[in-house]
């Protein structure tokens, strides 16, 4: 299947560029597409004719969404409501990601698809939307919630990833406060790009959670961190009141793979053994080859 892939040089775009051949992927970054211009969506997606249009493109920074409402609905809703009419149009199947932040946090067990989404930011509304305009414009789509991504390319958005913001901190000595009062699972996107691939070629349309198994907050998964890397830093565990940001954050955002269970799909990984390959992945990439 020809496969048109937005975003192509962001984190989740990366990893998903491995692994399709180079004869069946098209990929674009946001210098030979931007999603908010329609006239050029319309050319580039009708001249391209693909079997699959796969959109990692979004505005990602939580806190600076808050200030900038209409920019985070331009490129998460109206433009993913434009991709979605013109992959409608064409009749390629469309897959859109979106993210735990749609939940409000207050649920004491992991998410699933079957929960009613209550965002409590600017981002999650933004993405909510986005979300519905796909689901009601077009039946061929997979919506993707996925969470805490990290890959070796480190996220476009927002300048890296988690996992690299640690390790930089730890190297420079510094002190590093982590709140302990956000649960989530962090998310591999090399973990994620197979399963994606998959998942696609089951044809079995809708809406999926995609995340690693397990829970941590961030201050544990700051710890496992460190510790698979053999690192001992001044870490200390903080709150979220302590911890200002603009934008608030669901207290726990745990998603349950419950659709992609259903289905019996590849299962993903847990959480921390997907660190331990990525911090292989990272040390091989560093090790020059002899
Ligand atoms: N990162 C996370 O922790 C996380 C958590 C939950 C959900 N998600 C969702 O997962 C998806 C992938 O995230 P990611 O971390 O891989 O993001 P990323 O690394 O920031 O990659 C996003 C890519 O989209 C491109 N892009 C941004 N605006 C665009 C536009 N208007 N037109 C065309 N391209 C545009 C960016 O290019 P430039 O950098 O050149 O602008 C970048 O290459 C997103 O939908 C995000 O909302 C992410």
């Amino acid at each position: 299947m020809k496969t048109l892939l937005i975003g192509a040089d962001g984190q989740l775009g990366s990893d998903l560029r491995k692994i399709y051949s180079a004869d069946e992927l098209i990929p674009l970054t946001r210098g030979d597409l931007d999603i908010c211009d329609y006239a050029e969506v319309s050319r580039t997606l009708r001249g391209n004719t693909p079997d699959v249009v796969i959109n990692t493109a979004a505005y990602h920074r939580v806190d600076e969404c808050e200030g900038n409402a209409e920019r985070s609905l331009a490129v998460n809703a109206l433009a993913v409501r434009n991709l979605a009419l013109t992959c409608k149009q064409m009749g390629s199947i469309f897959v859109h990601f979106s993210t735990d932040y749609v939940f409000d946090g207050e649920a004491l067990r992991p998410y699933t698809e079957r929960d009613t989404p209550r965002p409590v930011n600017a981002y999650g509304i933004s993405k909510l939307a986005g979300e519905h305009f796909v689901r009601y414009l077009y039946d061929r789509h997979f919506v993707i919630r996925v969470s805490g991504l990290y890959g070796v390319a480190g996220s476009r958005g927002k300048g890296t990833n988690f996992v690299e913001m640690m390790l930089k901190k730890a190297q420079e000595g510094q002190d590093i406060r982590v709140v302990n009062d956000q649960t989530l699972t962090p998310t591999y996107t090399r973990a994620l790009a197979p399963r994606i691939k998959a998942l696609v070629e089951t044809k079995r349309y809708g809406l999926y959670h995609m995340t690693c198994e397990g829970e941590c907050s961030w201050y544990e998964f700051a710890s496992a961190i460190f510790e698979l890397s053999g690192l001992r830093p001044n870490l200390w565990p903080t709150t979220s009141a302590a911890f200002y940001t603009p934008a608030k954050r669901p207290r726990y955002s745990v998603l349950e793979n419950e659709n992609l269970k259903s289905i019996s799909a590849p299962p993903m990984p847990f959480w921390r053994d997907a660190l331990r390959d990525y911090l292989e992945e990272r040390k091989s990439r560093l090790t020059p080859a002899q």
